[in-house]
């Protein structure tokens, strides 16, 4: 256990942990009226502990969320007490279901209670025994035969239907997970899928409403969502990210991990044709050796092959969902793999839709801090957690039990 610092306690304010395969993020945020979010606590820490986005060392990561978190309280002056922690991995399964019941009340209106056994019925669906349902997400709800209605309370009916979207994880992965979090002396209240979190972050509704996929490109892991008619029909993990980027230029230009990684931070490009082909660069000798230059194409041309590989398995969820011709708004790129260099038009030319790089939306405070795409997934978090406590009435997701149970608690008090 970590012992805390004094300071004031947490009240109107959330806190997220973004426990990723590179780095590990804590944010502090406060929301605000129109929407947004004010950051006021940020901490990052190198993730030693998680490998494809699952933990793999929890003493390691005990350490890392710990540090994030001193990082975090001090700068916002507050103890992190609880927070939300994003939850993704190879374990994650996502499948659509549908749920029907009869609006049995006198008046035949629908009410909360009928949303919810709408909602609970339509999880009556085999998942295997390892796993627990950690999302329940409503995408659209019919009374009768009028279809495509997002909020049907106060409809009057006699048969009330709910499409869904629900996502199962490994019991053991959950586990793992709330120990980590507990282990550095933090509650943890509630666990969302981190493609979830990082679209609430960078979409806008309308883009929900025209369908649209997110890819947050991360260092272990690339997770993928796609939304249509406003909510989320399908999502998947492709086990690959930007360490794979920097293990391929390590092996490519005989250097140690780290440089390969200055390297591509600094002169790396998705995309060989927009490299100027006479650009050098240097690279520092190993062992004793004097450095050697090499061109900034064949940096790229060891890139780009690698990024395309991860785009042509995202390619495939995307037809897989059987949604790819509905995305009319395209595709948000985010996780940290977005800051390179041309991967927007080389994601255009292997999905052949239209992509942009986007970071968080919808941020005050220290903006400048959260600013990257490799935030998107923490400040989605804060989003979400106070979207699910700004609308109470308006069932998000209805998590069950571990890792997800205080959510479940405060929505089945507020219905
Ligand atoms: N400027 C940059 N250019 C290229 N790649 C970058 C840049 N900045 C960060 N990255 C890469 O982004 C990756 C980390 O992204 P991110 O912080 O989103 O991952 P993570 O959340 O820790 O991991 P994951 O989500 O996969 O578990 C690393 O591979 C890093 O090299
Ligand atoms: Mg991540």
């Amino acid at each position: 256990m970590i012992e805390k610092p004094h300071g004031e306690i947490m009240k109107d304010y959330y806190c997220a942990i973004d426990i990723g395969s590179s780095l590990c993020h804590v944010l502090v945020g406060r929301p605000q009226a129109d929407g947004s979010v004010e950051v006021i606590g940020v901490g990052t820490a190198p993730s030693r502990g998680v490998r494809t986005g699952s933990i793999v060392n929890i003493e390691a990561t005990i350490q890392a969320i710990a540090e994030a978190a001193r990082e975090a309280e001090l700068m916002s002056g507050l103890v992190v007490e609880e927070a939300c922690v994003n939850i993704t991995g190879k374990h994650l399964h996502g499948g659509n279901s549908r749920g029907v019941v009869a609006i049995t009340n006198k008046d035949r209106v629908v009410q909360h209670a009928d949303v919810l056994r709408v909602i609970e019925g339509a999880q009556n669906i085999r998942i295997p025994g390892d796993q627990e349902v950690i999302h329940v997400l409503s995408r659209e709800f019919a009374v009768d035969d009028q279809k495509g209605i997002k909020d049907p309370i106060g409809m009057t009916g006699i048969r009330l239907e709910a499409e869904v979207h629900i996502v199962s994880a490994s019991i053991t992965a959950l586990t793992n997970l709330n120990k980590s979090v507990m282990g550095a002396g933090i509650q943890v209240t509630g666990g969302v899928m981190s493609s979830l979190a990082s679209g609430e972050a960078v979409l806008t509704e309308g883009e929900k409403e025209l369908g649209v996929a997110v890819i947050d490109i991360g260092g272990g892991i690339s997770d993928v969502v796609i939304y249509v008619e406003g909510g989320v029909f399908y999502s998947a993990v492709v086990p690959l990210g930007g360490i794979h980027i920097t293990q391929d230029l390590s092996i490519g230009l005989k250097v140690p991990v780290e440089i390969a990684e200055v390297v591509k931070k600094n002169y790396g490009s998705a995309r060989v044709a927009i490299v100027d082909p006479t650009e050098r660069i240097e690279l520092p000798g190993m062992s004793g050796r004097a450095s050697r230059q090499v061109l900034r194409q064949e940096v790229a041309e060891i890139i780009e092959p690698r990024v395309q590989e991860i785009l042509q398995l995202v390619d495939s969820e995307l037809v897989r969902s059987g949604k790819k011709g509905f995305l009319a708004g395209g595709v948000v790129l985010t996780g940290g793999t977005a800051h390179l260099e041309g991967i927007e038009e080389t994601a255009e030319d292997v999905l052949a839709l239209t992509v942009a790089a986007r970071s968080p939306l919808g941020v005050e405070g220290f903006v400048d801090r959260v600013s990257g795409p490799e935030f998107a997934t923490g400040v989605g978090m804060l989003h979400y957690q106070s979207r699910l406590a700004d609308s109470p009435e308006v069932i998000e997701s209805r998590p069950t039990v571990g890792v997800v149970s205080k959510i479940k608690n405060w929505i089945a008090e507020n219905l």
